[in-house]
């Protein structure tokens, strides 16, 4: 694994009610790389990310992650893996009661024994980290408000600096922009793109459109009914390629998925 972090081999998902929602999935990230992942609704996006981290269980295949195996790493193994692994979601799944700045320390938790984090006793340090980091997503004039009085936009900022405080080695983003409007989106992708080249992080981003995905991304890979067909340089990226990804769901490349 010289230079990798992540290794995915064989990877099948069926879900219970019989989708076969990954074929037999082939992923090696190395250390910083930026991928997007593409591919229409349905394709296997979402359950390729949630595998990584087993938020849903993998059927068959090895997922090695800095020389672990998570498939069979046990709940406290995988409580430990999952702390440097950070997670961004579509829907940004944040504490609404809770302030800006307690939501990018539940970043933290992971890294604390479990009488500290029942009590959200955070050490200062934590603390003056998440502050630098909601400073430089711009939400410095939010860090004490609740989470529900944020836009789309800034919660998910909130998102990003939740998922950095982990101070992960790889962070997985479920359609990060999906909800948000195009101005907003530029912002949360800037922001993802920019920490993650500065701490040498890796991230799978799923996206739903191709010309974001280009934009940011050095390496693409595009899944189709559960299979990579594509995995490569953005630039080798060719239009029948695209037509062929999207065949019959011309319109999905544009619109935004909900
Ligand atoms: N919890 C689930 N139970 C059963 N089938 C599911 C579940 N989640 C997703 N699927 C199916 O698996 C396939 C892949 O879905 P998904 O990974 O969500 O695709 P994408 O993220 O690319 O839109 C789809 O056919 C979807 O209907
Ligand atoms: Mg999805």
């Amino acid at each position: 694994m010289m230079n990798s972090i992540l290794k995915v081999t064989n990877l099948v998902k069926r879900y219970n009610g019989g989708t076969l929602a990954l074929k037999d999935i082939n992923l090696e990230v190395k250390k910083g790389e930026f991928i997007a992942v593409i591919g229409p609704s349905g394709a296997g996006k979402s359950t390729l990310l949630r595998s990584i981290n087993r938020l849903i269980e993998p059927t068959e295949g090895s997922i090695e992650f800095l020389d672990q195996r998570i498939e069979k790493a046990n709940k406290s193994e995988l409580r430990k893996i999952r702390s440097k692994m950070g997670m961004i979601f579509q829907h940004y799944n944040l504490i609404y009661r809770s302030s800006v700045l307690e939501n990018v320390l539940h970043g933290r938790l992971g890294y604390m024994g479990s009488v500290a984090g029942v009590f959200n006793r955070y050490k200062e340090e934590d603390k003056q980290e998440a502050i630098m980091l909601l400073e430089k997503v711009g939400l410095e004039a939010e860090i004490y408000k609740r989470a529900d009085e944020l836009s789309g936009g800034q919660k998910q900022r909130v998102g990003v600096c939740r998922a950095l405080a982990q101070n992960p080695e790889l962070i997985l983003a479920d359609e990060p922009i999906a909800s948000l409007d195009p101005k907003s989106s530029a912002v949360v992708m800037d922001a993802i793109y920019k920490n993650c080249k500065e701490q040498g992080i890796a991230c799978l981003v799923n996206l739903h459109q191709v010309d974001v995905a280009k934009r940011y991304a050095t390496r693409i890979v595009a899944v189709k009914a559960g299979t990579i067909v594509f995995d490569g340089q953005a630039s080798e990226l060719t239009e029948e390629m695209i037509e062929y990804l999207y065949e019959g769901k011309e319109q999905e490349m544009y619109e935004s998925a909900n």
